[in-house]
């Protein structure tokens, strides 16, 4: 049943007199569409402000290519189309009728006359559309929770499955490893050049996976919250000279310079910290530079120690390189697992080769490392240019004397598109 022009008016105006609910509905259109009419279009601007006299429709917002989002249905004796119109802006959602529905239709300047000369209505009229917008709000909230939740629970898939593969493959690479060093020890190949050949390949090859699997496994851990850094003193001159000397044959091969820069008192300083997780961290960022700077470039490892507001006493790390850089926005999620700049597709591997793939977990292991420690890590780049060469500085914090770390520190939320991390 079509509730009557001024007994609808009445309804969504009770503050309004007589005269001015008759003068009103002498003015408003009346007019009924058939179903799957779009009367308001999501950021169109458009000043028709409508009251439902009979019918129904739907109030959609544009969600992404995949779909709408429905926000509600609305029948008699609601009205919409005021958003726009009060705030001057674009249509805030789109509304398409899903049966015929008649409506009263008032346009911009008779709305706006309407509420200026009756404060008590505009009064109103604010309190709906504040609640519109905060349903709106709230609407949002819950998609974003909800695609969070999503992405977390694919990205544990992602973990099991990983986890599943990497134990699958240690326990045949371990026999391979084996057999391969049994094999290079034997005097038959060692005296054949070429089986000799095919038998380091062998051994490099299996060495190589038996790398990818363990980053896996700890990635795996990082994700878990499980890893757990002891503190015992470490020497970080010790360390970064044991990394130098680990690459040594990669930097002659790339003709890449390395330079290690110690504070004064470097080598008398420990810090308390987790030898092993230590070494990783600076061992992937030093394998980054590695890979992105062209040969013939130079790499700089600098350790100070410094007084920190948040963390206290630390050692600053810098590992800087000439190289390619890195785009402002890859900056922050260069440090999620898997992530990679640029076309898997176009994804070349080999370990220390220039712009060499490798499965996206290095950094993600270096922070998890860091971290463990209550740490900070981050990184500088003037940008990406495999001309001009912008180079990236990667920063390491660690603490002097180890922390106990809260926690939550280690939890991240699952990434998404232009969120930013809390830390890092
Ligand atoms: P306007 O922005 O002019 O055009 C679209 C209309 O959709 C808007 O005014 C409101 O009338 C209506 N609208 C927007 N969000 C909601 C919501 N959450 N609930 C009900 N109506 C809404």
């Amino acid at each position: 049943m079509a509730i009557e022009p001024l007994e609808l008016l009445k309804r969504v105006f009770p503050s309004l007199g007589q005269l001015e609910l008759e003068h009103l509905s002498g003015i408003a259109k009346i007019r009924t569409y058939p179903p799957d009419t779009v009367l308001c279009h999501e950021g169109a601007y458009e000043q028709t402000f409508y009251l439902i006299s009979e019918g129904l429709v739907v109030v959609t917002k544009r969600f992404d290519e995949r779909g709408d989002l429905i926000l509600r249905r609305a029948g008699p004796g609601e009205f919409f189309g005021e958003m726009a119109i009060i705030q001057d802006a674009p249509r805030s959602a789109t509304i398409t009728t899903l049966e015929e529905t008649t409506v009263l239709e008032l346009d911009k300047s008779t709305l706006e006359k309407a509420l200026s000369e009756n404060a008590s209505l505009a009064l109103q009229m604010i309190r709906t559309t504040f609640d519109r917008v905060r349903a709106n709000d709230q609407m949002t909230i819950r998609e974003l929770r909800q695609a969070f939740e999503t992405l977390e629970r694919l990205d544990r898939a992602k973990l099991d499955f990983i986890q599943v593969a990497a134990h699958e493959l240690r326990t045949p690479l371990t026999v391979m490893r084996g057999y391969a060093s049994m094999l290079l020890s034997d005097p038959t190949i060692k005296a054949n050049p070429m089986l000799l050949e095919i038998t380091q390949g062998i051994a490099s090859g299996s060495q190589r996976l038996h790398e990818i699997v363990n980053n896996m496994l700890d990635v795996q851990k990082i994700d878990m919250d499980t890893l757990q850094a002891a503190a015992i003193p470490v020497s970080l001159p010790v360390v970064l000279r044991g990394l130098a000397n680990d690459f040594k044959d990669a930097l002659v091969a790339r003709n890449l310079r390395l330079d290690i820069e110690l504070d004064k008192n470097g080598d008398l300083i420990y810090i308390e910290a987790d030898p092993g997780l230590v070494t990783k961290a600076l061992y992937h960022l030093l394998m980054n530079a590695i890979k992105y700077t062209p040969d013939g470039g130079s790499i700089r490892v600098s350790c100070a120690y410094e007084e920190n507001e948040e963390l206290g006493r630390v050692a600053h790390i810098q590992v800087s390189d000439t190289g390619i850089g890195v785009a402002p926005e890859h900056q922050q999620l260069i440090f999620e697992k898997f992530y990679q700049i640029g076309e898997v597709a176009l994804h070349s591997s080999g370990k220390t080769a220039f712009k060499a793939g490798g499965p996206g977990l290095g950094l993600a292991i270096a922070r998890g490392a860091v971290n463990a420690h209550g740490g900070r890590i981050w990184m500088e780049s003037r940008g990406y240019d495999e001309q001009l060469l912008p180079g990236s500085t990667f920063h390491v914090l660690l603490p002097v004397q180890a922390r106990k770390r809260p926690h939550h520190e280690g939890r991240e939320m699952a990434p998404m598109a232009g969120i930013r991390s809390t830390h890092s």
